[in-house]
C-alpha cells in the first residue's frame, strides 16, 4: 500500500519567524539588461547598483541579518578595461555615500575579498565606510569585492598552516570550525539562501565554503529588474523547503 506524500501548501505571506538570516546574491544580468535597451554595459551596472539599494532596504525591513552580494570577482579582471573602470568608479562613488545612506537605516558595511589589489583611493574609502558604519546594529551589507571562493579557502588554509608551523595548533586539530574562523564571513550567520538571477545556474566561485547547506533560488529576471516581490518569492520558496542538514526528520 502506498501513502501519498502530504504536499506542503505554498504560503503567500512570509513567515516572519523564518526569515533567512543571511542571503547571498549573485547580481548577474546587468550586461544583458543594458544590451536589450541598447545601452552600454556600464549603464546596466549602474542600474544594478541602484537596485541593490532597493533590495537592501527590503531585506533590512524584513530583519535579514546579513546580505552578501557579489560585486566583483577575482575573475572579473578579465573584462575590458573600460568596464572594470566603470565598475570601480561605481563602487568608489557608492562607498562615499554609505555614511549618509546607512545612518538612518542602522546598517553596517563589510567588504570581503582581497582589497590589496584595489587602488589606494578605493582602499581608503573602504576603511572609512566600514569604520563610520561599524556601530550599525541593523543588517550587514557584505560586498564581495575582488572575491573568489577558492582564493578565500586557500587564504584560510595558508593561515591555518602558518598557525601549525608556529606551534599554535597541531595539524590534526585543524577542523571546520578552525578553518572557518579565517573565512571573510566568520562574523556573519550561516548563509541560508543564495539567489542567482538572470537564468544562469552556477555558483561561479561565490561563497563556496559557506554554500554547504544553503538553499538555492534561480530566476530568469536580470538583476536590475529583480524586485522586492521577486525577493519575497525567493524567501517564500525558501520557507517551504525541508532543510535537513544531512539528517532526517522524524
Ligand atoms: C554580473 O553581470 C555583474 C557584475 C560582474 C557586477 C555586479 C556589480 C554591480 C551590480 C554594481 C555593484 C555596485 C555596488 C555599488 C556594490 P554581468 O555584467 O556579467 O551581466 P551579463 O551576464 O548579462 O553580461
Amino acid at each position: 500500500m502506498f501513502f501519498k506524500k502530504k504536499r506542503k501548501i505554498a504560503k503567500s505571506e512570509l513567515d516572519m519567524n523564518n526569515i533567512p538570516k543571511h542571503i547571498g546574491v549573485i547580481m548577474d544580468g546587468n550586461g544583458r539588461w543594458a544590451r536589450r535597451r541598447g545601452l552600454p554595459r556600464r549603464a546596466g551596472h549602474k542600474a544594478g547598483a541602484d537596485n541593490l539599494e532597493r533590495i537592501c532596504d527590503y531585506c533590512n525591513s524584513l530583519g535579514v541579518k546579513a546580505l552578501t552580494v557579489y560585486a566583483f570577482s577575482t575573475e572579473n579582471w578579465n573584462r575590458p578595461k573600460d568596464e572594470i573602470d566603470a565598475l570601480m568608479n561605481l563602487l568608489y562613488n557608492y562607498l562615499l555615500t554609505v555614511e549618509e545612506k546607512f545612518r538612518n537605516r542602522n546598517m553596517k558595511l563589510q567588504i570581503s575579498g582581497d582589497v590589496t589589489a584595489l587602488t589606494k583611493k578605493i582602499q581608503d574609502a573602504i576603511v572609512h565606510a566600514e569604520q563610520v558604519t561599524s556601530s550599525g546594529d541593523g543588517m550587514i551589507l557584505n560586498i564581495a569585492l575582488n572575491y573568489g571562493g577558492r582564493a578565500e579557502i586557500v587564504n584560510a588554509a595558508q593561515k591555518a598552516a602558518a598557525d601549525a608551523a608556529a606551534g599554535r595548533i597541531a595539524a590534526d586539530d585543524i577542523d571546520e570550525a578552525y578553518l572557518g574562523q579565517y573565512m571573510y564571513t566568520s562574523n556573519l550567520p550561516e548563509v541560508d539562501l543564495i539567489i542567482r538571477p538572470s537564468g544562469e545556474k552556477r555558483l561561479s566561485n561565490f561563497l563556496l565554503w559557506q554554500a554547504a547547506y544553503a538553499e538555492f533560488w534561480y530566476s530568469d529576471i536580470c538583476w536590475p529588474d529583480f524586485s522586492n516581490d521577486d525577493m519575497k518569492q525567493a524567501i517564500l520558496d525558501y520557507q517551504n523547503r525541508d532543510r535537513r542538514f544531512g539528517g532526517v526528520k522524524i
